[in-house]
């Protein structure tokens, strides 16, 4: 049975989550897709870097102390260098899990386009580099016979770009409409509970469902990264996150919400991307009191949900998590089975 060879670049909780998996459930892994992974090398900004061409000890890196770099390891130091780990390693795939600026994209985009430039299949839950530069990156792939795969990078786990290439295949998409942010999903149900904004922000935050700043979140800025990517990944329309207008839940107020409720409505943070019958393409993000028959309505905490627009199968509407670190991992590994489903790796 084939090995594979991963590098974790960035050791938060996400790729944690994934070295967990591959400890404790590899047999069941590796009946249920038909391979396995080694962990070879891992860098993170607070640990260091740990390099074991045969693979790393993950109980050993798992057992470390909170905030115990890894000098103390075998093939362990407390400096990195990403580049030189990326390109040099024997992995021949490249998990991309770093804390990214979601405006430039860096270093995320550096990172991926060095292990693809070097031969390696990358896997990432980043938003920035798929936003600000997918479609670059997966030509460079291209060129290098590499696989670029973001699963995460919208919904964590719940397979919402593969289940539109894949299984809604043959479709004419007209258009995506999507709770894609769980945060403020959540927010505003707690807010409906009479919570101050603050107050459930600070929540969300110790739920873990927040970004470092959750004003990405509360402002819209985290939707209108996925509504780009759902525009050019489904809908084949590169529309850059700057020119999508983007509103977020700041301006709802108490009385918003006592006035939808009184109407039979909920509001929700919505992101969609519309094709319109002229072939025109338009994205936006902003909050809308929906009816609470829409099916989008009854989606509450901070669990996720699209709605596809198809067609010839009417409306197909996926729901599950959008955030969590098991949940996000979920993702990177349906990006190495889909990379073992094309064929593999042959780095
Ligand atoms: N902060 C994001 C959310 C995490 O709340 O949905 C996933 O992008």
């Amino acid at each position: 049975m084939q090995t594979y060879n991963l590098a974790l670049i960035g050791f938060g909780g996400v790729a944690r989550a994934l070295a967990e998996i591959i400890r404790d459930d590899s047999d069941h892994l590796a009946d249920a897709v038909g391979f396995r992974m080694r962990v070879v090398a891992i860098t993170d900004l607070n640990l260091g870097t740990l390099t074991q061409p045969d693979g790393i000890d993950l109980d050993a890196v798992l057992a470390l102390p909170r905030g115990t770099n890894f000098a103390g390891l075998p093939g362990g130091s407390a400096e990195v260098d990403n580049e030189a780990v990326i390109r040099d390693s024997n992995a021949a795939i490249v998990v991309e899990a770093t804390f990214t600026n979601p405006e430039t994209g860096e270093p995320a985009l550096s990172h991926v386009r060095w292990a693809l430039e070097s031969g390696k299949h990358v896997t990432t839950t980043n938003k920035g580099p798929v936003a600000l530069a997918g479609t670059r990156l997966l030509e460079l792939a291209a060129q290098h016979g590499r696989r670029f795969e973001f699963e995460g990078a919208v919904m964590s786990g719940t397979p919402v770009l593969r289940f539109a290439s894949q299984m809604l295949a043959g479709n004419r998409i007209r258009g995506v409409q999507g709770i894609l942010n769980g945060t403020t999903n959540y927010v505003l149900g707690r807010l409906a509970d009479g919570l101050t904004l603050d107050d459930a922000v600070r929540e969300a935050q110790e739920l873990g469902y927040a970004e470092a700043d959750p004003t990405a979140d509360i402002e819209g800025s985290d939707v209108c990264l996925k509504v780009s990517i759902l525009a050019s990944r489904v809908m084949g329309v590169d529309i850059a996150p700057e020119a999508i207008p983007t509103e977020g839940i700041s301006g709802i107020t108490s009385e918003d919400i006592e006035t939808a409720r009184h109407n039979g409505q909920v509001w929700k943070l919505i992101g969609s991307v519309t094709r319109t019958p002229d072939g025109t393409t338009t994205a936006r993000v902003c909050p809308i009191a929906l009816e609470n028959i829409h099916p989008l309505a009854g989606i509450s905490g901070a669990t996720n949900a699209v709605t596809f627009d198809t067609d010839l199968l009417g409306q197909v509407t996926v729901s599950g998590p959008g955030a969590g670190r098991v949940e996000t991992a979920y993702a990177l590994l349906s990006d190495i089975i889909a990379i073992h489903a094309q064929g593999g790796p042959a780095a």
